[in-house]
């Protein structure tokens, strides 16, 4: 008996050793994360994750000192020397300049691009506030780049889009995002156009919404009267910015307060871990209004969510039924498969709703399950931002939109029931210009 024990031991030992060798391999191909051997580097890469993917390409060589690589940078790219001039770089308290070697080195045949453990180096204490981000999850900045890589849809994907992708989730990388270089302002970041380069369009309104809330319109009608050179707290600023809210204090994270995070998900308020969360929320708020009409606000936000996901568990129900039932058209085996896995699988399935796999319900589906898709991804999202950020338009356009698209789904099931079952699609859906490009470029 102890014999059989033992066996089970070493071979359980063995998998896991296994496995994790497994997925090292997976991440040791050209491009990165865990389907690093799936996709190649574009060279624009090299800026978005330089640790990984930078490598001088230019004709300068030779070594020199800070004041050097002004000068000759002066003429050359005047816009960056003048940005570097106005900011606490080039000036700082009670101590010599930071030149551009401090950042990029002073071998230009070896030049680097500084990611944020360059800056870490200096500025310890936003690196390490920025880095323990990551005991809260996802979505936060600190884990956005892998988010972003390790999902299937990105090595599936043309190399416009994936460097898309790249732009707005190196946050997790560098610190010239919310600090643009070569200013490296702090009064920049406080502002809310810091943010909206990436937090805009349709699956995260926070642009959108926040400037049609009081908040924004106070702001954008008073906010060039405000001295931006003041930190983030209580009695600096009449009306709060996004990094009023979400990085209080200066603290650089973001994810630490989250409850709803990115809305995909219904999730319960009343935790004690998400209580504690409220609470702080309400600290913040509490700098300007009464704490417990704050509370109330809050409240709104999590009914309206239940309303959507009533709304929504409603379309999974549907789709999940014709799942059931083998009337969705194309079935999953007759899709394109996603790089890893296998063509016409056996046991393929369609993944509806978040629990079976946010990253497949994107495209290569049938028309019901991208309609649930919009509905989800799209105008739930946008309903929730307005709640969350005290838009009530986008609240109540949101809310009738969904209510919209859910009796299209009904409508469409029953027409699919009538129509019965399909013949099976065929080759033409797995192959065309987009699939099989696709397949072999990336
Ligand atoms: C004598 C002129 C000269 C000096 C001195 C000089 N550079 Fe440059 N640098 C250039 C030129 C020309 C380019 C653009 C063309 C190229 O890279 O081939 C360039 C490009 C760069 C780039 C952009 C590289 C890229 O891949 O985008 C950086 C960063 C840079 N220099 C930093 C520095 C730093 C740091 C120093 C000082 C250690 C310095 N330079 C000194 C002439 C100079
Ligand atoms: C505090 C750090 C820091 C200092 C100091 C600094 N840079 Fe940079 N520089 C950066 C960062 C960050 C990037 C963007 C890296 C990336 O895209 O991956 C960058 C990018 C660049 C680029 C290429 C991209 C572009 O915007 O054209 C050039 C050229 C450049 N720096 C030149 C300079 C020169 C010249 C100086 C001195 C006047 C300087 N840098 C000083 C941090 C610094
Ligand atoms: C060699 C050390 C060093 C490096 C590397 C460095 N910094 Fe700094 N940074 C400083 C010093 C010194 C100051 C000025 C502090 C002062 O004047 O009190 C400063 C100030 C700042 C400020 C405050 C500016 C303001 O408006 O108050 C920001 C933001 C900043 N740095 C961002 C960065 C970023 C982002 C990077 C990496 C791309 C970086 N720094 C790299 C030393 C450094
Ligand atoms: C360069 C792009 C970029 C900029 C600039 C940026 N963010 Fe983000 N932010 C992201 C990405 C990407 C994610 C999603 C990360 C993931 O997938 O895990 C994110 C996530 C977040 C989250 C979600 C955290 C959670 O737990 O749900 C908050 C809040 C946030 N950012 C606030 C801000 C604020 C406030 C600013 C400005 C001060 C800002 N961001 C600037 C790219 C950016
Ligand atoms: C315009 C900037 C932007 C672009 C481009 C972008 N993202 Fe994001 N992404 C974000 C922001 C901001 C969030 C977080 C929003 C929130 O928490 O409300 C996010 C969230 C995510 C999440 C969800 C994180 C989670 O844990 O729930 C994933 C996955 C993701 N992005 C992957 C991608 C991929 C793959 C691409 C390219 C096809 C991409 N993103 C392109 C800004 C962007
Ligand atoms: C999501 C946006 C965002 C990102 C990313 C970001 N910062 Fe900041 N940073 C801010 C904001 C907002 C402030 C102003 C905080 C305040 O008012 O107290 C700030 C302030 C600073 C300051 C000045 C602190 C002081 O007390 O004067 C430094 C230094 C700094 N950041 C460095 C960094 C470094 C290093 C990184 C990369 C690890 C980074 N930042 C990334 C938004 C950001
Ligand atoms: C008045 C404070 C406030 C302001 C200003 C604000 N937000 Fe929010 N934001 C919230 C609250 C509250 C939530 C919902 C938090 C929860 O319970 O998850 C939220 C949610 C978010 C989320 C989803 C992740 C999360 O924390 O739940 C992102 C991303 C976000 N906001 C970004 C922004 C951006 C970008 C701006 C500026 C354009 C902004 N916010 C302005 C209060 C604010
Ligand atoms: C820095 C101060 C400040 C902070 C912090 C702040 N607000 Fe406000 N808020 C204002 C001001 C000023 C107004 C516009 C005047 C008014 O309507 O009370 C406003 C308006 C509002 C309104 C619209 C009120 C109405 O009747 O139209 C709501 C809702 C709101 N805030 C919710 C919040 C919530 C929730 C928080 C915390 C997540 C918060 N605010 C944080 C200053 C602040």
């Amino acid at each position: 008996m102890a014999r059989y024990a033992w066996g089970v031991i070493v071979l359980t030992v063995l998998a896991i050793v296994a496995g994790y060798a497994w997925v090292d391999w997976q991440k040791g191909g050209p491009g990165d994360g865990v389907y690093s051997r799936v996709w190649q580097p574009d060279p624009a890469f090299g800026y978005w994750h330089p640790a990984r993917f930078y490598k001088y390409g230019g004709q300068m060589s030779g070594r020199f000192e800070g004041p050097q690589c002004v000068e000759c940078h002066e003429a050359l790219t005047p816009g960056i020397v003048a940005d570097w001039r106005a900011s606490r770089h080039s000036n700082p308290k009670g101590r010599k300049p930071i030149y551009c070697d401090s950042c990029h080195g002073n071998d230009h045949a070896r030049l680097r691009m500084p990611d944020r453990a360059v800056c870490g180096t200096c500025h310890t204490t936003q690196h390490a506030q920025f880095l323990d981000e990551r005991r809260f999850g996802y979505p936060s900045h600190a884990l956005a780049m892998e988010r972003a890589v390790d999902t299937k849809h990105f090595a599936d994907k043309p190399k416009a889009e994936v460097t898309a992708c790249l732009q707005c989730h190196s946050v997790a990388i560098k610190c010239d995002s919310c600090h643009t270089r070569h200013r490296f302002s702090a009064a920049e970041a406080r502002r809310p156009e810091a943010c909206v380069t990436c937090h805009s369009g349709p699956p995260h309104p926070d642009d959108e919404t926040y400037f049609t809330s009081a908040h924004g319109k106070r702001y954008l009608a008073d906010g060039n009267k405000w001295d931006w050179s003041k930190p983030l707290t209580k009695g600096n600023y009449q009306t709060p910015t996004c990094a009023y809210c979400h990085m209080k204090g200066g603290k650089h994270q973001v994810a630490d307060k989250a409850i709803w995070k990115f809305g995909l998900q219904q999730v319960n308020p009343l935790t004690s871990t998400n209580e504690v969360k409220r609470a702080q929320w309400v600290a913040v708020c509490a700098d300007c209004h009464e704490a417990d009409w704050s509370r109330q606000r809050l409240a709104e936000m999590d009914a309206e969510r239940k309303r959507a996901w009533s709304r929504l568990y409603a379309a999974e129900g549907v789709l999940k039924d014709l799942r059931g039932e083998g009337l969705l058209h194309p079935a999953a085996g007759e899709r394109p498969p996603y790089p890893l896995e296998q063509e016409g699988a056996l046991f393929a399935r369609e993944h509806i709703g978040y629990l079976d796999g946010q990253s497949s319900a994107f495209y290569n589906v049938s028309p019901i399950e991208r309609d649930y898709f919009e509905m989800w991804y799209f105008t739930n999202l946008g309903a929730y931002k307005g709640a969350a950020h005290g838009a009530p338009e986008f609240v109540r356009e949101g809310h009738a939109t969904m209510a919209t698209q859910l009796e299209h789904i009904q409508a469409k099931a029953r027409t699919l029931r009538q129509q019965g079952k399909q013949p099976v699609a065929g080759s033409w859906w797995r192959e065309g210009e987009y699939t099989s490009h696709n397949r072999e470029h990336n």
